[in-house]
């Protein structure tokens, strides 16, 4: 683990180590940002954005939260998807769970958790919605992983929800949404294959907002 210190001696030798490789590294950087993708994962310390994707700085907007979540009253959320669906115009919007997720954890635990009680909420909302799935699970770590895997799947349908994203996709045939797990035991992305224009179909049979 760094010091708190070291953080700043470890950006300055990247610093160096980006300018050895491209002198115009910084001056490029600084210009603008066009990425394709937005981001939206869980703020576990252990699912760092950019570096599971293998991209670089500028290519992909980042928004975390507990959960991985995507409310329709968290304006933050909210925000940054109509930012970087109108402004940005990025093409694809991913949402990233990843397995052993405390939230979703906590969320499976029957008990009071203070502040994270209407957080927490919405991922026990999930379990609800497919409690006929998850109870027939008998073995409790594999039923925790799927709660995972379902949970990516709901806010998914949460982003298809929005008249942005409706609008954007009508308007532009961009952005495609996709649901992904990343595997915290083996390093590896697992797409979800959520069939985006299947789904889009069927949020809009009660959330068509794109008019
Ligand atoms: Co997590």
């Amino acid at each position: 683990m760094a010091t708190y210190q070291e953080i700043f001696e470890h950006n300055r030798k990247w610093v160096a180590a980006r300018t050895a490789e491209d002198p115009d590294f910084f001056e490029k950087l600084a210009k603008d940002q066009e990425p394709d993708y937005l981001y939206i994962g869980c703020s576990d310390s252990r699912v760092p954005a950019n570096e599971i994707m293998g991209l670089e700085p500028g290519d992909v907007f980042v928004h975390r939260n507990v959960g991985n979540l995507v409310l329709n009253t968290d304006l933050n959320a909210q925000t940054v998807i109509d930012y970087a669906v109108n402004y940005l115009h990025v093409k694809h919007v991913i949402v990233c769970g990843h397995y052993n997720c405390g939230a979703v954890r906590a969320a499976m635990v029957p008990q009071d958790m203070g502040l994270l009680n209407p957080w927490l909420r919405n991922i026990r909302d999930v379990y609800r919605m497919h409690y006929d799935e998850l109870q027939a699970i008998a073995d409790e770590t594999t039923r925790y992983q799927r709660l995972v895997e379902l949970n990516v799947q709901e806010q998914c349908f949460n982003v298809i929800k929005t008249a942005t994203v409706q609008k954007s996709y009508l308007d532009n045939n961009y952005p495609i949404v996709h649901g992904w797990v990343f595997d915290l035991h083996r390093g590896y992305l697992v797409d979800l294959n959520i069939d985006f224009e299947a789904v889009l179909k069927e949020v809009q049979k009660l959330y068509d907002l794109h008019s």
